[in-house]
C-alpha cells in the first residue's frame, strides 16, 4: 500500500477511464478530511455553493466535513435523507431539486452526496437534471456503495405504479466528478450490511478475468477471515480490487451498449436476485423480523442460482455453484431461501426486471470462477435448476 501522507492504507487512486468524464475513486481511511481541497482541485477551483444530500445513519461522518466547506466559505444548501427503497422516490429527488433551487445553485455548483447506494443515486439524478447537469461528488459509505454504486454513473430512484415498487425506473447516466470512499465511515456500518456488500465483491470475483488478471475471488477466499474481522488493510485492498474490476468494465462500456459482454457482466446473479428482492416477506434467516431481503443478500443468492443455471447449461463446472456458495456462506450470506414462489411466478418476475431484452429472457451465467457469458432466452430447465438450487429443501449445490 503506497497511501499519501496522512492516511494509514490508502491506495492508489483508481482511475475510472472515459475521456472527458474520467475520474479518480480515492478510498482509505480518513480522506472525507480532504474533501474541500479535493473538490476546489477537482473542479478547477473552490466551488460557491454545494448541495449536500445525507444519509440520516451516516451524518456523524458528513458532518466535520461539511463544517470545514461552510467554514471555508461555501454557500451549503442540505437535504437529510432516510435510506430505503420507498424514499428512494421522485418526491426525494423533487425535496433535493427544490433545496437546490432555493440555493440558486449555478451551472458548476456540485452536489455531495455522503451514504450508501440510496443517496448516491438519487442524489446524482438531482445532480444530472438540475440545470441539465451538475457535479456529482460521491462519498460512499456503505461497502456496496464504495465497490459498486457510487462507480459507474447509473442514477436513479424508484417508480410506483399502481402500488408496485419498479425498481430503478427512472435514471440517468451521470459520472461523478471524484468518488471518495472513507473506510473509516464503515466503522458504523451494522453488520448484516457489510456482508451484503461482500455478495457484490465476490460477483467481482466472479468476471474479473474478463477485465483483469482474474485474481479476485482466489484472493476473497483467501483473505476472508481478515476481511470479515475489518482489517484496514484488507479491507481497503478489497475495495480497491473490486472498483478496479468496476472500473475497467465501465471504461468499457460506458452506457451499457455492448450487446454481450462489457456491463451486461455486472448483471451475473441479478435477473434472479430482482425476481426476489421485491417478495417483502423473504427472509435470508427464516425469522419474519428480518424481511425482506437487502439487495446484496438477493444477489448472493442470485449468484448461485446463475451458477447452477450455468451447470444445466453446460457452461459451469459442476463444482462452480459449490464453491460459489461456499465463500458467501462463509460470510453468513444467504445460500438458501423458504418460502419461494413456484417457478412459474418466478419466471414472470424474471421477465418483467427490465433488463430482459426484446421481451426475450436474459441471464449472465459464471464460466469458471473468474468469467462470466450472458445467455439470452435460456431453456425454462435451466432457469428452474438455478431457482432449485437456492430453494430451502431442494438444493443441488453444497
Ligand atoms: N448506481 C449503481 O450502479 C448501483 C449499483 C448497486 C446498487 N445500487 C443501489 O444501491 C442501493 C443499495 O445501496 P446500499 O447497500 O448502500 O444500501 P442503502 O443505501 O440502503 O444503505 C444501507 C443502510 O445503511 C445505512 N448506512 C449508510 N452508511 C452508513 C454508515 N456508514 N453507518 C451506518 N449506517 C449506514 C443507510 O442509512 C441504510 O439504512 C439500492 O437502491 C440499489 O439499487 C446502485
Amino acid at each position: 500500500m503506497n497511501g499519501p501522507a496522512g492516511h494509514g492504507h490508502s491506495p492508489a487512486p483508481v482511475r475510472v477511464s472515459l475521456g472527458a468524464r474520467s475520474y479518480d475513486v480515492r478510498i482509505g481511511r480518513g480522506i472525507l478530511a480532504d474533501l474541500p481541497e479535493a473538490l476546489a482541485e477537482c473542479l478547477g477551483r473552490p466551488p460557491r455553493a454545494a448541495c449536500a444530500v445525507i444519509d440520516r445513519n451516516a451524518e456523524t461522518h458528513a458532518r466535520p466535513v461539511l463544517r470545514a466547506l461552510a467554514d471555508a466559505g461555501v454557500a451549503l444548501a442540505e437535504v437529510t435523507i432516510d435510506a430505503t427503497e420507498p424514499d428512494k422516490s421522485l418526491e426525494t429527488l423533487r425535496r433535493i431539486l427544490t433545496e437546490m433551487g432555493r440555493a440558486r445553485l449555478e451551472r458548476n455548483d456540485p452536489v455531495i452526496a455522503v451514504g450508501g447506494g440510496i443517496v448516491g443515486d438519487v442524489a446524482g439524478l438531482a445532480a444530472s437534471t438540475y440545470r441539465r447537469g451538475v457535479p456529482v461528488l460521491q462519498c460512499p459509505t456503505t461497502l456496496l456503495a464504495m465497490v459498486d454504486a457510487s462507480v459507474g454513473g447509473k442514477t436513479g430512484v424508484n417508480l410506483q405504479v399502481d402500488g408496485q415498487l419498479q425498481k430503478n425506473m427512472v435514471g440517468a447516466f451521470h459520472q461523478p466528478a471524484l468518488v471518495l470512499a472513507d473506510t473509516a465511515t464503515l466503522d458504523t456500518l451494522p453488520e448484516r450490511h457489510f456482508r451484503a456488500g461482500l455478495a457484490e465483491c465476490i460477483k467481482h470475483g466472479l468476471i474479473d478475468g474478463a477485465v483483469r488478471d482474474g485474481s479476485h475471488l482466489d484472493w476473497i477466499e483467501r483473505t476472508l477471515l481478515r476481511i470479515l474481522a475489518r482489517d484496514p488493510e484488507a479491507l481497503a485492498e478489497l475495495i480497491e480490487r473490486s472498483v478496479r474490476c468496476k472500473a475497467a468494465v465501465v471504461a468499457g462500456d460506458e452506457h451499457e451498449r455492448l450487446d454481450a459482454g462489457g456491463r451486461a457482466m455486472l448483471n451475473l446473479g441479478h435477473t434472479f436476485a430482482h425476481a426476489i428482492e421485491t417478495i417483502e416477506t423473504l427472509t435470508p434467516t427464516g425469522r419474519a423480523e428480518d424481511a425482506p431481503l437487502l439487495h446484496g443478500e438477493a444477489v448472493a443468492l442470485g449468484l448461485i442460482a446463475a451458477a447452477e443455471a450455468g451447470v444445466a447449461l453446460r457452461r459451469s463446472p459442476p463444482g462452480l455453484p459449490g464453491r460459489v456458495g461456499r465463500v458467501l456462506g462463509a460470510c453468513a450470506l444467504p445460500t438458501r431461501i423458504a418460502a419461494l414462489p413456484d417457478d412459474g411466478v418466478l419466471l414472470a418476475r424474471m421477465g418483467a426486471d427490465k433488463k430482459s431484452s426484446g421481451g426475450r429472457l436474459r441471464i449472465v451465467v459464471p464460466l469458471d470462477g473468474h468469467r462470466a457469458e450472458v445467455v439470452d432466452d435460456p431453456p425454462s430447465e435451466a432457469i428452474a435448476r438455478g431457482w432449485a438450487g437456492i430453494r430451502l429443501g431442494e438444493t443441488t449445490h453444497g
